[in-house]
């Protein structure tokens, strides 16, 4: 008799678009969902670090857009796996690097190839509902006020035992919030199908469960249950 794996179907794959502003905790769900429904994860914003570290490193300016694009069309994603990458310095180089619009187009196909696995995929960034996967299944924009993101960010380099002052946390988060969402090409924004999830006063658990159910309930409509 046939082994029955080999003669079902493969199931559908299931993409699902996580977009919001720097220190949401949208990386953290991220995963999570990618652990829960064993999808393959892109943290898209390590693509904006990589070329702003590169940059910085060979002298070239993070706000020349010709300059960086030409990085950003040899990027090697290997060098995506640099721990280092997600620290503030990478960050503040990434959010200046990602307004140029030859950057942005030079990352768009890896980005769009990801999403395109057998499987599907979790893609987290500003922009992946809007304009990378606009076809998403399940799109999710994850807010939570400044002050709160703020103060998950110092308390979190505080337990680092980084030197973290809040007042000034909170000003680089509404800098980069301004860039992000300021910006004229792929701007920081929900797009009009996404589910809005305010974690200011939620846990990680009780973002992830929201963010199952959402899921579920999909999956549960497209299966016609
Ligand atoms: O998500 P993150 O903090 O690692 O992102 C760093 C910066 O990269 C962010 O401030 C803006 C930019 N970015 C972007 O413009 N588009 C994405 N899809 C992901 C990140």
């Amino acid at each position: 008799m046939a082994d029955p794996d080999l003669t079902s179907p493969a199931p559908a794959p299931l993409v699902v678009a996580i977009d919001g502003p720097a220190a949401a905790g949208k990386g953290t769900l991220a995963l999570r969902i990618a652990a829960h429904y064993a999808l393959p994860y892109l943290d898209t914003g390590l693509l904006y670090r990589a070329i702003g570290r590169l940059a910085a490193a060979s002298g070239v300016d993070p706000d020349d857009a010709e300059a960086t694009a030409a990085i950003a069309r040899t990027l090697d994603t290997r060098a995506l796996d640099d721990g280092s990458l997600r620290g503030r310095e990478a960050g503040e180089l990434a959010s200046r690097v990602a307004v140029h619009p030859p950057v942005r187009a030079a990352l768009e196909a890896f980005q769009r190839d990801f999403a395109r696995s057998a499987k599907g995929a979790v893609l987290d960034g500003r922009d992946i509902g809007t304009v990378i996967c606009p076809g998403a299944d399940v799109k999710i924009f994850v807010t939570a006020s400044p002050e709160v993101r703020a103060r998950r960010r110092t308390d979190e380099l505080v337990a680092k035992g980084r030197e973290a002052t809040y007042e000034r946390i909170l000003a680089e988060v509404r800098e980069r919030d301004e860039r992000d969402a300021g910006r004229a090409t792929a701007p920081l924004r929900a797009a009009a199908d996404a589910h809005l999830l305010d974690t200011s006063e939620l846990d990680i658990e009780t973002a992830f469960q929201a963010a199952c159910e959402l899921i579920d309930r999909f999956l549960a409509r497209r299966s016609g249950v």
